[in-house]
C-alpha cells in the first residue's frame, strides 16, 4: 500500500464481461416452461433479454473478467493495484468470499514476490458498487492505496426459481460483471461527492434467507442427516410494490444529497447512471426529477437486472461507446435489499 496522499479519487479505468448465452423472455418460456409473456416483462421492467453463465462459471470468474477488461483500459498491471473489493450477492460459497478467489485468479499470490493484494467483498446488494465506490474513494484519498479495484459481479441463474411459481423475480435477473480502477490523481477531477444509507428495517422485503444462523443447526436436517431448504428460503422473496416506490423516493433523495454535497445542480450533470433494476422505477425517477431521456442511458433491455454489476456495465459501455469522455460531471445512483441506497457525482 502507498503512503502518497493524494488529491482526488477517480475513475482509471472501465471494463466489463457479460457471459456469451443470451435468454430472451420468449427463451423463459420455451426453455424453462415459464408462464409468461415478452409482452409482460417488457411492459412493467423494459427487459428483453438477460444473460445466464453456463454451469461451471461462477462470481469470481466473471469478475475476473470485467477486472482484467478495466485493468487493461486503465493502462495497469494487475501487480499495480493495492486492494481489491468485490461486491455481490452471488458469492461463490458461503466463505470465503468471492474478493479472494477473484485475487487468486489475477494472480496475486503467485511467485516469491507476490504482493498478496488484500480482498474483500460487500455485501451491499443493488447498492453494493456504490458501498465499494465509496471505500475505494475514502482508501485513495486517506492515501492508503494508490489503485483500487471495485468489482460488481453476480451469477444470478443458478439461484432463481426459474419456473411459473418464481416468475415474478426469475424474470428480472441476469449474470455478469462490471469493473473500475479507482485511482489517485493530482488533477482536479474525480469523485466529487458520495452519499450512501441504508434502511434495515426492511430487510425482509427483498430477501434470500436460505438459512437463519439462530436456527440449530442452522438447516434443517432430514431424517438421513441431510440438509434441506424449503423453495420459499432457498430463493430470493420480494414485496415488489414496495422495492418500487421506496427505490423512487430514495434514489431521488439521494441523488439531490449528493449534488448539494458536490454543490452543484442536476441541471449541471452531463449523464445520469441509475442502477439497472427495472426500467420503470428509473423512468419514473426521471420524468419526477425531470430529467431528459437522453442523459439517463440504460442496458436494462439487454442484460435485466446484474445487481452490484449493473452500474459498472452501464459506465464500462459508455466509455467504449464514446459517450462518457472526459471532462463530463455525471451521476451515479442506486437502491436496492437492506434496504441500501447511495448517489455519487463525478468529474470524469
Ligand atoms: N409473467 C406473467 N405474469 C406474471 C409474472 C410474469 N413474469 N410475474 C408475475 N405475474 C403475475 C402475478 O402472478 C400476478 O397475477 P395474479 O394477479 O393473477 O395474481 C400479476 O402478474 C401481478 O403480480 P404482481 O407481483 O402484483 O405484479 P406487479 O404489477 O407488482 O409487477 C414487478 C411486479 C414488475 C416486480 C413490480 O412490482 C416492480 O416493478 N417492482 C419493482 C421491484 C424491482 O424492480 N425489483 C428488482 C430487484 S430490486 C432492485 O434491484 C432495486
Amino acid at each position: 500500500m502507498s503512503t502518497r496522499s493524494p488529491i482526488n479519487a477517480c475513475i482509471s479505468g472501465t471494463g466489463f464481461y457479460v457471459p456469451p448465452r443470451v435468454v430472451t423472455n420468449d427463451d423463459l418460456i420455451t426453455q424453462y416452461g415459464i408462464e409468461t409473456t415478452d409482452e409482460w416483462i417488457q411492459q412493467r421492467t423494459g427487459i428483453q433479454s438477460r444473460r445466464f453463465a453456463d454451469a461451471g462459471v461462477g462470481t469470481a470468474e466473471l469478475g475476473a473478467n470485467a477486472a482484467q477488461d478495466a485493468l487493461q483500459d486503465a493502462g495497469l498491471e494487475a501487480n499495480d493495484l493495492d486492494l481489491i473489493i468485490v461486491a455481490t450477492l452471488s458469492p461463490d460459497f458461503a466463505f470465503p468470499g468471492s474478493g479472494v478467489l477473484l485475487q487468486h485468479r489475477l494472480g496475486l499470490n503467485e511467485g516469491a514476490d507476490a504482493k498478496h493484494v488484500p480482498a474483500l467483498d460487500i455485501r451491499n446488494q443493488c447498492s453494493g458498487f456504490l458501498y465499494s465506490l465509496t471505500t475505494a474513494n475514502a482508501m485513495v484519498r486517506s492515501g492508503a492505496c494508490k489503485h483500487v479495484l471495485c468489482v460488481g459481479a453476480e451469477t444470478h441463474s443458478a439461484a432463481l426459481d426459474l419456473s411459473t411459481r418464481g416468475r415474478t423475480i426469475s424474470s428480472l435477473f441476469g449474470d455478469g460483471a462490471g469493473a473500475v480502477i479507482v485511482s489517485a490523481t493530482d488533477e482536479d477531477r474525480g469523485i466529487r461527492s458520495i452519499h450512501i444509507g441504508a434502511d434495515g428495517s426492511h430487510a425482509e422485503i427483498l430477501s434470500q434467507r436460505i438459512w437463519d444462523i439462530r436456527d440449530r443447526p442452522f438447516i434443517a436436517l432430514n431424517a438421513d442427516g441431510i440438509g434441506q431448504v424449503a423453495p420459499e428460503a432457498m430463493y430470493a422473496q420480494m414485496n415488489g410494490r414496495m422495492v418500487f416506490k421506496h427505490a423512487v423516493s430514495r434514489m431521488s433523495a439521494a441523488l439531490h444529497r449528493a449534488c448539494d454535497e458536490a454543490n452543484t445542480t442536476l441541471e449541471d450533470i452531463d449523464l445520469f447512471f441509475f442502477h439497472q433494476a427495472n426500467m420503470r422505477i428509473n423512468q419514473y425517477v426521471a420524468e419526477l426529477l425531470k430529467l431528459p431521456a437522453d442523459r439517463v442511458p440504460h442496458n436494462i433491455h439487454r442484460y435485466g437486472n446484474t445487481t452490484a454489476a449493473t452500474l459498472p456495465i452501464l459506465l464500462a459501455e459508455a466509455v467504449d461507446s464514446g459517450t462518457l469522455v472526459a471532462g463530463k460531471k455525471i451521476a451515479l445512483v442506486a437502491f436496492g435489499s437492506g434496504f441500501t441506497w447511495g448517489a455519487s457525482i463525478l468529474d470524469w
